[in-house]
């Protein structure tokens, strides 16, 4: 084990550029976040090619007001950690290479993080100690994975999604009801006036043990309770403010149920007394709330990663530190492994 102090992490799987210094503590010094959002916006979802670019533009201020707002000096960072997988191609190599090139400039150990697992380590850092072993539940836009975590950095696959990542289905409904990207939050915010009952959408796979979900078809039923059913002559009414709080709400339950329903039969068939719950739709205050209600009926521990470590940030990726206390660094040849988690 070395002796550095700041670990430098950045993260660009996707559509957000960031960079933190973290303490060997685990204290966050900086955690800088550009959005994509804007850019993207009117395409309704992530155009990796023009991810990719805009990490190019912004990877290296982004770095230095890291550094900057952490108040070290470039040369004090003793570690470099980087998102090597899962992701867009072109947005991690942008990563990756920052990342390869400080540690070679800076003479300084390099090591890789996968970003679903540092999702998780979110919550470790929230609790300020070791949450370890735990059931890990990774809810984002490219997600929807369930983990049997022995420890920070060893993890057996439950079950995940067969197609569309929970995420991924709020940002879908979003946009059938023409609301604005990224629609999670905006789901959840119309939901709040809704009436969850209006519309009884099926939860799938709710009820059988395997721990894997679907969100297609929840997303298709939304798509035909707005539009209508194709080749139904029954006429469908107005999509009216009122009736898309009454869509979001309706989905925003469902969705809910199952992804409760299987923390709840994960913990119950693995034994697990913590769960620990990240990424992006974990910053949903409805999911958060039924979340707490199924784990004080279970009797089990809940470590939720903070609101403002959900979506897409390096400060996660402190995880590096687990890397680096355990040795296992990263060599130069490196290189990146990007689409989604399947195994
Ligand atoms: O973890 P994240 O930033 O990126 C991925 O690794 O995918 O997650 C982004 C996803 C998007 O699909 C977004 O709509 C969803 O998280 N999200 C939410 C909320 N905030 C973000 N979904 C539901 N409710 C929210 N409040
Ligand atoms: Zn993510």
């Amino acid at each position: 084990m070395g002796d550095a102090e700041y670990l430098l992490s950045i993260e660009t799987s996707c559509d957000e550029t960031s960079a933190a210094i973290v303490r060997r503590d685990r204290h966050v010094l900086s955690n800088i976040v550009a959005t994509q959002f804007e850019l993207h916006e009117r395409f309704g979802g992530v155009v990796p090619e023009i991810a990719s670019r805009a990490h190019l533009e912004r990877i290296l201020p982004v770095i230095d007001e890291a550094v900057r707002q952490a108040g070290i000096s470039l040369t004090g960072v003793g570690v470099v950690a980087v998102a090597t997988h899962p992701g867009l191609v072109g947005s991690l190599l942008v990563g990756l290479t920052a990342a390869k090139s400080l540690s070679l400039a800076l003479d300084v150990p390099l090591v890789t993080v996968n970003h679903v697992a540092a999702h998780l380590y979110a919550c470790r850092m929230a609790a300020g100690a070791d949450i370890f072993p735990a059931i890990g539940f990774v809810v984002s836009g490219g997600h929807t994975h369930l983990f049997d975590c022995r420890s920070a950095v060893e993890m057996d696959l439950l079950g995940c999604t067969i197609d569309d990542a929970a995420g991924e289905a709020f940002d879908k409904v979003a946009q059938i009801l023409g609301l604005e990207y990224p629609g999670g939050p905006q789901i959840e915010r119309l939901a709040r006036d809704g009436n969850s009952a209006a519309f009884s959408f099926a939860r799938t796979f709710l009820h059988e043990p395997a721990l894997r979900f679907s969100f297609s078809g929840l997303k298709t039923a939304v798509l035909y309770a707005a539009r209508g059913t194709p080749g139904s002559r029954t006429p469908v009414p107005e999509l009216t403010t009122s009736r898309i709080q009454d869509l979001a709400a309706s989905f925003q339950a469902a969705a809910i149920d199952v992804l409760i329903g299987k923390c709840e039969q994960a913990l119950k068939q693995t034994g697990r007394r913590t769960l620990c719950v990240g990424g992006g739709v974990a910053a949903n205050g409805a999911f958060r709330s039924a979340l707490e209600e199924m784990v004080s009926r279970l009797g089990v521990r809940l470590v939720l990663a903070p609101r403002e470590f959900c979506t897409d940030n390096a400060a996660m990726m402190a995880l590096g530190w687990e890397y680096y206390e355990r040795g296992l660094l990263a060599a130069f040849d490196t290189d990146v492994i990007p689409g989604l988690m399947r195994s």
